[in-house]
């Protein structure tokens, strides 16, 4: 017998296929994911044509085929639509144009190159649509959007006119394997924020265009490629606005790694000072620090403190490590100071700043220590952390 798979409507003629992979324990080799996520597919029916919107990672496509056969029988899918072609939602296409000799991939131009090249698409399966172009699939019309650079090169988005249903591909996404709407995940926008630090921070700038383009569009539900479907999307494009025009809150991060304690006694004296000066802070010591999470907090932070000793000459690895992640997801930070203690030659907060002003960064204050630190030190840190807060609420 065949296994009968429990497959939601999410609005009239539109089902969600996909797969949740509870397993996963980190993406992109770099950002833990403690929920698994999903790889979110849906299949668009119309009177006359069927879309499948997405496939699957690879290793889910035996599941998302017997999904398609038993929402469609023989009849199979017309229409395959690429918004992106990373293999998480990629991977499957050879799969599934395996499945039906009449189903066209449709993509963008940029897509049409990539699913030639990683998926291995002949070009004659292939349809290039353009910005604004629709599809009619018989009471139900897709209508593409540009949405470049989200994260790759080729991503667009589709929409669902009749229903006013938004597939945003990794936009508005978030890593939780289990749900299947809003409704169903609790703190889903914080979720959601570290997906957002780690994907699409980077990108801000194109981010806010697609926000502004998405203001003509009435929304009434977001698909998205991998976590819930938003039947409320009011509060997470909210979010995204603000996260996409880079608007900080009063809020610093404090990350440091510390040998033999002198390094965290400075960083700690700054976040005290920052937090009477009614600064929010969240403290990472960078060996037990979770990424997801120094993710998440640089979407909204105004500022960081790393403290760093120096170690072999150089910056503790796990501080470049953390300085890397400023530089690689580009957050809206404004200011810094960096702090760190040495044995006998100090030249960490030296090459620390460095490195924070290639991210564009403003290093307001700094202070490097002999050993533990003294009285006077404690005086010059809590002057770094005074003249850190007076920057951030200006
Ligand atoms: Fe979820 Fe960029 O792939």
């Amino acid at each position: 017998m065949m296994k009968n798979y429990s497959i939601p409507e999410i609005s009239k003629g539109v089902y969600a296929v996909g797969s949740r992979d509870w397993n996963l324990k980190l993406f992109d080799a770099l950002i833990p994911t403690h929920y698994g996520t999903s790889y979110n597919s849906y299949v668009v029916k119309g009177n006359e044509k069927t879309a499948l919107i997405e496939t699957v990672k690879p290793c889910f496509q035996e599941e998302l085929g017997g999904k398609i056969r038993q929402l469609l029988g023989i009849g199979g899918i017309d229409y395959l639509i690429m918004n992106h072609a990373e293999p998480d939602h990629a991977g499957a296409i050879p799969y599934v144009l395996e499945m039906s000799g009449k189903t066209k991939l449709l993509t963008s131009e940029k897509g049409a190159k990539m699913a030639e090249v990683m998926h291995n698409v002949s070009a004659d399966r292939i349809v290039k649509v353009k910005e604004g172009q629709t599809i009619e699939l018989g009471g139900k019309t897709l209508k593409f959007i540009d949405a470049p650079w989200l994260h790759w090169p080729e991503t667009m988005f589709t929409y669902l006119v009749e229903d006013k249903v938004l597939f945003s591909c990794d936009f508005f996404g978030s890593h939780f394997a289990k749900g299947v709407y809003d409704t169903d995940v609790k703190d889903l926008v914080g979720g959601a924020q570290a997906y957002y630090g780690e994907i699409m921070m980077p990108f801000r700038a194109l981010g806010k265009k697609a926000m502004d383009k998405l203001e003509s569009v009435e929304i009434s539900m977001i698909a998205p490629s991998h976590g819930p479907v938003y039947k409320n999307p009011e509060k997470i494009m909210s979010v995204y606005k603000k996260w996409t025009a880079g608007e900080t809150d009063e809020k610093a991060i404090v990350a440091y790694v510390s040998m033999w304690g002198s390094t965290e006694k400075m960083a700690k004296a700054v976040a005290e000072k920052l937090m009477a000066e009614g600064i929010e802070v969240s403290l990472y010591n960078l060996t037990a620090a979770d990424a997801g999470d120094v993710a998440k907090d640089l979407v909204d932070s105004r500022a960081i403190v790393i403290g760093s000793p120096t170690v072999m000459g150089g910056i503790h690895p796990l501080a470049l490590y953390a300085s890397s992640l400023v530089r690689a997801f580009r957050p809206p930070l404004k200011y810094a100071a960096v702090v760190g203690s040495y044995g006998w030659g100090g030249c960490s907060v030296k090459e620390v700043t460095k490195l924070l002003e290639l991210a564009k960064v403003e290093v307001v204050g700094s202070h490097e220590v002999n050993g533990p630190p003294l009285d006077e030190d404690y005086k010059k840190l809590e002057e770094v952390g005074k003249v850190l807060a007076c920057r951030m609420r200006q």
